[in-house]
């Protein structure tokens, strides 16, 4: 399995039988890493309604005949303009061609239009991700949470958690859920993309290392084989 980080929350996972976006923020995403229009992919995943997690969702499914998963608000909303769409919600998994996903807790928010008549998109989630043998936990936007330990019982080969602050877990805080979670590697995301979530990886690099997790810092284009 290859994961590539495209900068914010949004990765390019390419299993033997797929290929997957999660959070698909590529227009307008400063740190962005590729073009929406370069992107092909059979399956888009989306944690959360925010635009910042959806944003190219709908264009990249129509253009790539891609079935936008994700909880049942979103997939309703993006049904209804519509692209082929899966909507799931937390604790529920479902098995695909090239392996399972399963969609978890997360503490935050979910909406798009946020301001006067702001459209509510059902519960924010994390994805967890079985293929190739393989497990890979996307936390989507959350705060910590305790009833992480219970995702920490699947085998995590790689976790991908926010480090931003503000909007979600900052570094200690992301630190403390690898205590929980428990996974061989960790990602950083879901910082430096703006000023209010700039923060420094070595941070989080050093206070997972207190608890000796290792963590993988990315750089927006790079890629990780596992
Ligand atoms: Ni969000
Ligand atoms: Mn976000």
């Amino acid at each position: 399995m290859k994961i590539t980080y495209l900068g914010h929350s949004c990765f390019l996972v390419t299993t033997a039988k797929a290929r997957l976006i999660i959070d698909p923020y590529l227009t307008g995403n400063p740190l962005a890493a590729a073009k929406a229009d370069d992107i092909h992919v059979d399956y888009i995943l989306c944690s959360h309604g925010h635009e910042d997690h959806t944003g190219d969702a709908l264009a990249i499914a129509k253009r790539c005949h891609a079935q936008i998963v994700a909880n049942y608000e979103i997939a309703e909303y993006f049904g209804a303009q519509g692209a082929n769409t899966l909507g799931m919600n937390p604790g529920g998994a479902h098995v695909f061609p090239f392996g399972k996903v399963k969609l978890t807790l997360a503490h935050h928010s979910s909406s798009v239009n946020a301001g006067l008549n702001p459209i509510y998109l059902g519960n924010p989630c994390g994805l967890l991700l079985f293929a190739d043998g393989k497990t890979v936990y996307h936390a989507g936007d959350t705060a910590l949470f305790l009833d992480m330990q219970l995702i920490g019982k699947y085998p995590i080969d790689v976790a991908m958690v926010p480090i931003g602050d503000n909007f979600t877990m900052g570094p200690e805080d992301a630190a403390a859920a690898l205590d929980l979670l428990k996974p061989k590697l960790a990602v950083p995301m879901h910082y430096n993309t703006w000023p209010p979530i700039a923060v420094d990886p070595q941070e989080f690099v050093e206070a997972a290392a207190v608890h000796d997790h290792t963590v993988r810092v990315l750089k927006p284009g790079e890629a990780l084989e596992i």
